[in-house]
């Protein structure tokens, strides 16, 4: 990264399973660039789990501190960052994050979804869910509106995390201004 013209942060959004993690790491580690999570943001910063957090403040109390570490986050240039799925609900965290970058859904289908999702008992949203395909579907209907406004689609139902991160790449470096100088070149 250079520190005289930093490019754009590099957002990836979607739903819990979407990989957002995994790829975010991978982009960040062909970019040379730094990987930020909000959940481990949020984590560090209140000293809790994001399961302790939403059991002592529920859900309104969680999402206080998400866009508390969006702001952080969003102040930031030339980073690669991984939001949490329900982040873009609330319009100002997309109005944040889209003003030092752009923003990536990964999408893929709910029972995909369902099968990548590692551990959902840690996950408050998805704990109680008997069926975790139907729950992941109607967290899917309700964000697909704000998902709406994001510059890059990419359906990683069939793709691999080292295909998915190499499709981001190839798409960041179309985004004028999302990549600096070095990080363009060939
Ligand atoms: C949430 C997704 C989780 C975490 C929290 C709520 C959501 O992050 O922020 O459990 O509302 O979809 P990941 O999408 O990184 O799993």
């Amino acid at each position: 990264m250079s520190l005289l013209a930093p490019g754009r942060n590099i957002v990836l959004v979607g739903l819990m399973g979407a990989g957002k993690t995994t790829v975010g790491r991978l982009v960040a580690a062909q970019l040379g660039r730094r990987f930020l999570d909000t959940d481990d943001e949020i984590e560090a910063d209140a000293g809790r789990a994001i399961s302790e957090i939403f059991a002592a403040e529920g859900e309104r109390g969680f999402r206080r501190h998400e866009a508390a570490a969006v702001r952080r986050v969003s102040a930031l240039r030339g980073q690669v960052i991984a939001v949490g799925g329900g982040a873009v609900l609330d319009p100002s965290n997309v109005t944040a994050l889209r003003a030092t970058g752009d923003l990536v859904l990964l999408d893929a289908e709910p029972a995909e979804l369902a099968a990548r999702v590692r551990d959902p008992g840690s996950r408050p949203l998805l704990a109680e869910a008997e069926d975790l395909t139907a729950r992941l579907a109607e967290l899917r209907a309700v964000r697909d509106p704000a998902y709406a406004s994001v510059s890059h689609v990419i359906d990683t139902s069939r793709l691999s995390p080292d295909e998915v991160a190499a499709e981001v790449v190839a798409w960041a470096r179309t985004r004028p201004g999302l990549l600096d100088r070095e990080e363009l070149r060939p």
